[in-house]
């Protein structure tokens, strides 16, 4: 069973990549859609974008979604596939709704979370780690699909994509979103969970820096998520006045924050990539399988 909620349809066209290996192989693949009752626009208004972010970074933040015919509950030997964007580092409101209000979806199932996003996965894969386990789930591998060109180049084009609806390539930038190098990949992944239920090592391939970068921004988005949410208390001027703020931290941020971590892993060597990979690989995933992908995890 494949829980799914996109935007764009990019999610389902990579996670479309990882289950045709499976469907080739008999394997009877079914979707059921974590539709919000009150749909999110596409493209982004400004505000809006940058207005569902104090909910975005809530841990107990929720919409409510359609309940689909037949409900969300897994049939018990269904392997749970949950496919997920991320919104501000942390699971999208949907899918965070999805895991919180549905465990039964998860409840003593082996699941297998698909990740397509701009490259900052990290923290909300740990959060998402955690919610299953507190749903109950059995074990948890982590496929993740990410736009692999320059940080630089990917900002432009995602915020274009977002923000204006426009994918495709412009100057001398490429197409936003996730390419069809990372698509190819991701089939791999499925044949291997084919052949043997588990996925390949390549599944998550984890960029330290970023990994790192994504790690303490996570934590900071939610302290300033709160800050924002509590000004809403003094009124809209108050909240707004926090939002920019927000934005223009977080602008400063990119800008200085990457170069010193990338500095420190200069400094660190192969101990930082190690220390943040096997960091990484505790937090974002359980069960056997996962503890044979972390020991022979790969560092890009
Ligand atoms: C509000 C919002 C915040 C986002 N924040 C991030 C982020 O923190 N990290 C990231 O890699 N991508 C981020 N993205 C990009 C999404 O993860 C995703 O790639 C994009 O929205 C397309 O997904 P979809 O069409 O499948 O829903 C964000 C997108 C939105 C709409």
């Amino acid at each position: 069973m494949v829980y799914l909620y996109t935007q764009t349809g990019q999610l389902r066209e990579v996670t479309e990549a990882l289950t045709t290996p499976l469907a080739e192989r008999g394997w009877d693949v079914r979707w059921v859609d974590a539709q919000p009752r009150l749909a999110f626009p596409f493209p982004w208004p400004t505000r809006r974008f940058f207005g569902v972010f104090p909910a975005s970074v809530d841990p107990k933040a929720l919409v409510e979604l359609v309940e689909p015919t037949g409900g969300f509950e897994t049939g018990p030997d269904e392997l749970a596939i949950l496919a997920y964007q991320v919104w501000y580092l942390a699971p999208s409101l949907p899918i965070r709704s999805l895991l919180k209000a549905h465990p039964e979806a998860f409840r003593d199932r082996r699941v297998v979370s698909v990740i397509a996003c701009r490259n900052m996965w990290y923290s909300a894969a740990i959060e998402v780690c955690w919610l299953l386990r507190s749903a109950g789930a059995r074990s948890v591998e982590v496929v993740a699909a990410t736009d692999t060109r320059p940080q630089a180049i990917t900002f432009v084009t995602t915020l274009r994509w977002l923000l204006a609806g426009k994918r495709e390539p412009f100057l001398r930038f490429g197409r936003a979103g996730v390419g069809a190098d990372e698509l190819e990949r991701v089939t791999g992944v499925g044949r291997r969970i084919a052949e043997s239920q588990h996925c390949s090592q390549d599944a998550a391939p984890i960029v330290p820096t970023l990994a790192a970068a994504d790690i303490l921004a996570g934590k900071a988005f939610r302290r300033w998520g709160a800050i924002v949410r509590s000004a809403g208390r003094f009124g809209a001027v108050a909240q707004a006045a926090s939002l920019v703020t927000f934005v223009i931290g977080l602008a400063i941020g990119i800008a200085v924050g990457l170069p010193v971590i990338a500095c420190a892993a200069v400094a660190g060597g192969t101990r930082f990539n190690a220390g943040v990979g096997a960091y990484v690989h505790r937090r974002i995933s359980f069960g056997e399988a996962a503890a044979d992908q972390a020991v022979a995890g790969r560092l890009r």
